[in-house]
């Protein structure tokens, strides 16, 4: 049998608002229940206007982060908690690549510094060679939960993005279409988002963040909130739709053989401070269908990764590691 674990890593084993969301934001805006709020220090200055994300492929990696660092303070208390320390990860074109780790490693912070949407305390983003300061059209997120707009349809809700840039009505209704296919949802276009399951729903949502043809596509557990068999459904519609399209993702789970299946790399975070334990190459072949789950290089995948988490959440070490 092929092994399919092919890199050798040093492990360090330690353990809107509807009317306002940010183009680009294909959800909810991150969640700051705890009255806990991102400082704002770094290299976080004046923003300029985002620009028209240029359809040329870039040369430089879609995502370069060097040596993250996202902290929040209770407004309260004044407590800090690290939420992410030192994070180094860049991203090729076209690459699918996962974050997984513990709840409360600091995947979703991680994501929503990418994104825009809080600022880290150190480290740099760029995406496609571009300093990532606040949410731009280059970068779409999709969150747990579909927050479509109610007023408007299925149509209406993916052509939303491209009217807030002021695309004219007809280009932007023909980009919706091509996207209500490439979602399986022909024939509920001008359905409500009360009228469509969760699934259906999560469907939209990925077609809203889509259309704007952002170059990184940001996904936060984005089939979390569905039952089994609809998740499944929804992972085998986003291989196709990734065999389709070749976006670069960068997005987060905690769900292993979710991360295994979709992706090209896995990149596995300690507990809080999210720290990269490790990246793994997935090796399974290209175009993917769900029937790579029965292979047995996705078992030896799934468990290798298991194996680093538990690892780590369990001991407090640091060596080097062949996998
Ligand atoms: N707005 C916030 N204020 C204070 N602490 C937060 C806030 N958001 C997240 N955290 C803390 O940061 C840590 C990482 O959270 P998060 O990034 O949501 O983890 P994950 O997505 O991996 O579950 C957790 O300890 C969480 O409590
Ligand atoms: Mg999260």
């Amino acid at each position: 049998m092929t092994n399919v674990l092919t890199n050798t890593l040093a492990f360090d084993f330690g353990g809107t608002p509807f009317g306002v969301a940010p183009p680009g934001v294909a959800g909810h805006p991150p969640k700051a229940d705890d009255g806990g709020a991102p400082l704002r220090e770094g290299p976080w200055g004046a923003t300029p206007a985002p620009e028209p994300v240029s359809a040329a492929a870039p040369t430089r990696p879609t995502l370069e982060v060097k040596g993250l660092v996202i902290t929040y303070q209770n407004q309260k208390t004044g407590e800090l908690t690290e939420a992410v320390s030192g994070v180094d990860l860049t991203i090729g074109h076209g690459e699918f690549v996962t974050v997984v780790g513990l709840s409360g490693c600091g995947k979703t912070s991680f994501l929503n510094a990418v994104a825009g949407l809080i600022k880290p305390v150190a480290g740099s983003i760029a995406v496609a060679g571009k300093t990532v300061t606040k949410p731009g059209p280059d970068r779409a997120v999709v969150f747990q939960k579909a927050t479509l707009l109610p007023w408007r349809t299925v149509l209406g809700n993916i052509t939303y993005g491209l009217d807030l840039r002021g695309v004219p009505r007809k280009e932007a209704r023909l980009r919706a279409e091509k996207y209500v296919d490439l979602v399986q949802l022909r024939g509920f276009e001008h359905f409500y988002p009360g009228a469509l399951s969760g699934g259906m729903q999560q469907r939209v949502n990925l077609a809203r963040a889509l259309v704007t043809d952002p170059h990184l596509l940001l996904l936060d557990e984005p089939f979390a909130a569905l039952d089994a068999i609809t998740r499944e459904n929804m992972q085998a519609e986003l291989l196709n739709i990734w065999n389709l399209t070749r976006k670069t993702v960068l997005m987060v789970t905690h769900q292993i053989d979710e991360a295994v299946l979709l992706s090209d790399r896995v990149v596995v975070f300690s507990g809080r401070p999210g720290r990269i334990l490790a990246e793994i190459r997935i090796n399974l072949p290209r175009p993917r269908t769900a029937d790579a789950k029965y292979c047995s290089d996705f078992d030896l995948l799934t468990k290798k990764i298991c194996g680093i988490i538990q690892h780590s959440a369990s001991k407090k070490a640091t060596w080097s590691y062949e996998i």
